[in-house]
Parts: C-alpha cells; structure tokens; sequence
C-alpha cells in the first residue's frame, strides 16, 4: 500500500471514530434528559441548578465507558440507562463541589461559569447532594425491570460497586487526599500521589468499567484484569488532566488552565515534568490496550478511545 493509502486510510478510520463518539456522547445526552429530575418534585432553584450543571455538555466518558463493556461482554438485559444517568449525575456532582471556593475556587466549566459562580455557594452544595442522591434513586430503579434472581442480583452488585467508588473508598477518599496534599510543603511521595490518582479519578471510571462489566454477567474470572485496565485508563486520565492544566487552552477545554498552580497544587506535572509525565499516559495507556486486546468481544473502539484520550486536548 502506498503512504498516500495509509494516509488516507488513517484519515478515515479517525472520522469514523470521531462520528462513532459523537454518536455514543449524543445517546448519553438523551439519556440524561430521560431521567432529569422532574421540575414540579422539588424548589425550582434546585432542580434548575442541578440541571445548569448535568446539561452542560462534557465528554460523558464514564457513561461512554460503561456502555462499551457492557456490549464487550455481550449485555443484553437492562437497566444498565439508569447506572448510566447515575455515573454522569455522581461524577457531575463531584465537579459541582470540586469547584466549589472552599475545594479548587473554580468560576468555569464545560464552558460556562459553574454552578456556585451562578447559584450562590449554599446552591452549589446543594445541587451537587441534589445530583448524587437522585443518581442513587435513578440506579435503583434498575431493580424494577429485574425477571430473574440473577438480574436482582446484578443490580445489586452494580449498585455496591458505585456506591463503593463515589464514597469514601473511592473518589471522595481521593478528594480528601488531594485537599489535604494542599498544605504539604514536602514533594508528596508516589505513593501519595498515586493515592489520591487511583482514588479521586480511577475510581468513578474503575466503576464504569465494572457495572457495565457486571450488568453484562462478566465472567468473575475477568474482574482482576478488568480493574488493572479501568486503573491505567483512569490515572493515565488524570495525568492528562494535570498537562492540560499547564499546557492546555481554556477555550478548548472549558475550564481554567492554571488551577493547580493557583491553588498550590503539587501533581504529576510539578513532581515529574510535562515530558515524562506524557510517557507515562502513554505506557499506562499500551498496558490498558494490552488487556483490552485479550478480553472478549470487539475491543477495537474502546482501543480506539484510549488511544485519543493520550492526545485529548479537553
Ligand atoms: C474532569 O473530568 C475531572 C477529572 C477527573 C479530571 P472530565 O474531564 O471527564 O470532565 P467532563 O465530564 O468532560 O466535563
Ligand atoms: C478532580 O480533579 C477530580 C474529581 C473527583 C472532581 P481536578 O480538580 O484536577 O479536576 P478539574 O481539573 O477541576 O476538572
Ligand atoms: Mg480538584
Ligand atoms: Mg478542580
Ligand atoms: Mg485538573
């Protein structure tokens, strides 16, 4: 095949994925204005702010990431919108207090301002646990499309994983890592940083990644792997995260650059530099890719969508 084949068949394959994300990002869009919270159930404020935040676009990985393993492992049974909706309403509302003056003092996200800048302080709160308890109540509606003993029992264990990784042995665990590292003048170790990678991200995607696993019946014999793989992609995601602080442009990203150094952050960047940091996405990266390649069912777009989030820009 000539370079200009190769070429021309790269262009190809990467406007296919492109149409195929936009695709799947669309889907989640819908499936959030399904279960967005009724309007007459609640005070206006609340429900408007909760929803200011959830309908403002950003890339719907999580969901995204679920879906895909759960058709990887042949899914057919339900239930799996509602965990869906739920992921995006927890990791929305883990960015409505993220923002928040007294966490990272952030006045813009996914493009607009965020939801205190608009809402007050009190509404931020309250819009981000309006956000986590009403994804709790979406998810366990899952329960009432279940037939057999088998579905109750997947629900249930999806319903475990989540609550598990949005608490205090997940993200909010890595949160409070990340506040506390604040006020640390010496160089946080790796295991510290590590902790709080794995811990305020890896866990929401290590979560996706499971209950989409476990709503498809994932054979047992690929939890292990399916963690290590959920782990790379989610800290490789937060490495990239911490580069776009410093290399990246709000326009296209939607958010400040700059928050970390505001906010006396030390992250992979500041321990490691922008250059070794990127290795490390990328090795993180082949390893998940590796897995991925041996697991069941068709891996290519999930290959594919690993492969963009090392380059990702936003
Ligand atoms: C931002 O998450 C917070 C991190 C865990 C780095 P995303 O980059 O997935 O944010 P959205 O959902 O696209 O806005
Ligand atoms: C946040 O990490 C991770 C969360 C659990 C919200 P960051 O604080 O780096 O996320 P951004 O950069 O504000 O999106
Ligand atoms: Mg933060
Ligand atoms: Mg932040
Ligand atoms: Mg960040």
């Amino acid at each position: 095949m000539s370079y200009e084949m190769q070429d021309e068949n790269h262009k190809n394959k990467e406007v296919n994925f492109q149409e195929k994300l936009a695709e799947k990002a669309a889907h989640v869009e819908e499936l959030l204005q399904k279960y967005l919270p009724d309007e007459q159930c609640a005070p206006k404020t609340i429900v408007e702010a909760m929803n200011y935040s959830l309908l403002a676009g950003g890339k719907r990985l999580r969901p995204i990431l679920m879906q895909e393993m759960y058709q990887m492992f042949g899914g057919e049974g339900h239930g799996i919108e509602n965990f869906m909706a739920a992921i995006e309403m927890i990791h929305t509302y883990s960015l409505v207090h993220d923002d928040l003056p007294a966490m990272d003092n952030d006045e813009y996200r996914r493009g607009r301002k965020t939801t205190w800048a608009v809402y007050g302080d009190a509404m931020g709160i309250l819009a981000g646990d309006g956000l986590l308890n009403y994804a709790f109540e979406t998810a366990v509606q899952a329960f009432t499309g279940c037939r057999t003993v088998e579905d109750y029992q997947r629900v249930a264990s999806a319903l475990r994983v989540l609550g598990f990784n949005a608490g205090i042995g997940g993200m909010i665990g890595g949160q409070t890592a990340d506040i506390e590292a604040e006020q640390q003048s010496d160089p946080l170790t790796e295991a510290q940083i590590l902790y709080i990678h794995t811990h305020k991200t890896g866990a929401l995607i290590k979560a996706a990644m499971m209950i989409g696993a476990i709503l498809a019946g994932m054979p047992r014999e690929w939890k292990t792997e399916l963690g290590q793989c959920a782990m790379d992609i989610g800290i490789a995601f937060q490495i990239q995260d911490d580069i776009l602080d410093v290399t990246g442009d709000s326009g296209e990203m939607g958010k400040p650059v700059g928050s970390d150094a505001a906010n006396g952050k030390q992250t992979y960047v500041t321990l490691h530099g922008v250059e070794e940091a990127g290795a490390e996405v990328e090795r993180l990266s082949n390893e998940a890719i590796e897995i991925l390649r041996r697991m069941p069912g068709d891996s290519s777009f999930m290959e594919d969508l690993v492969n963009y989030l090392i380059h990702r820009r936003y």
